[in-house]
């Protein structure tokens, strides 16, 4: 019998009823820890879940308690330059939504095209601009496909967000992700594009799955650790491992700020 990745989960955890999501992205793995009585199932026991090939990306689903809540963490994600496929976490996400999910958290790296968001800064999204024009939703039939991406980044969880960063002593910015495909770093020229059309910083993810998750329902909120200036705005030449580099010297306190918004969502 060839079960679904629901099936799977409902079985092995057969009393869980998440209702929050998280898509964890470099750096912000610590958040794990902080999961009260975790189960973690590899992706290769989801079928149709996607292997990243990313180093420093895992790839388990976890479940665990965090304060009021159940949340369902996928500690990795497959990106759309691994195959060119922008719905690449579409099954997966489409799996957490029909297991009770109804918030999904998203974190990433990115960087940064404002002089006053320096490198170890945290940034929660206020929108996005989709500079490759791709979508996951390609494909789709019937008219829900036809999303509205206003308040694709939900001003209540916002608000929410920037209150527990203040409360746990952490500054917070709000600003617009500029989704690049990758996996190369962006010119010089790109940088300066994406501050004229308003970017604040810029990544290569996140916003297939917020488009995934909007069309599904999911209220989303998506948090940026600056793991560096944007091309050409520094002296620093760009590199996965200088982002993983980064990543992991601010990540402690990123994972800190993220439980803490976690514990503190509500809908
Ligand atoms: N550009 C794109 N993606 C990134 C960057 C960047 O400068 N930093 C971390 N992820």
């Amino acid at each position: 019998m060839n079960l679904s990745a629901l099936q799977v989960l409902q079985h092995r955890l057969p009393q869980a009823h998440p209702r929050v999501a998280l898509v964890l992205g470099s750096g912000w793995g610590g958040a794990v820890a902080a999961l009260l009585d975790p189960v973690r199932v590899p992706y290769a026991e989801l079928p149709g879940f996607p292997v990243p090939s990313v180093q420093g990306h895992a790839s388990d689903l976890v479940w665990g308690r965090l304060g009021p809540h159940e949340v369902v963490v996928l500690t990795g994600r497959k990106h759309t330059y691994e195959t060119g496929d922008a719905a690449a976490m579409k099954l997966p996400l489409r799996t957490l939504r029909e297991w009770g999910c109804e918030v999904l958290v998203q974190t990433n790296a990115a960087g940064s095209l404002r002089a006053d968001i320096p490198p170890g800064s945290l940034m929660v999204l206020s929108d996005h601009l989709n500079l490759p024009q791709r979508s996951p939703l390609v494909g789709e039939p019937g008219n829900d496909r036809f999303v509205s991406m206003l308040d694709a980044y939900d001003p209540a969880l916002r608000a929410q967000a920037l209150a527990a960063a203040q409360a746990c002593g952490s500054s917070l910015h709000e600003g617009v992700y500029a989704w690049f495909l990758g996996p190369q770093f962006e010119t010089p020229a790109e940088i300066r594009m994406a501050q004229r059309l308003g970017a604040d910083a810029v990544g290569m993810s996140t916003v297939p799955e917020t488009i995934i998750a909007r069309h599904l329902g999911l209220k989303v909120l998506a948090l940026s650790l600056i793991t560096n200036m944007g091309a050409g705005l520094s002296a620093e030449t760009l590199s996965h491992a200088h982002t993983l580099a980064q990543a992991n010297a601010a990540g402690e306190r990123a994972s800190r700020v993220l439980t803490a918004v976690l514990e503190n969502l509500s809908w």
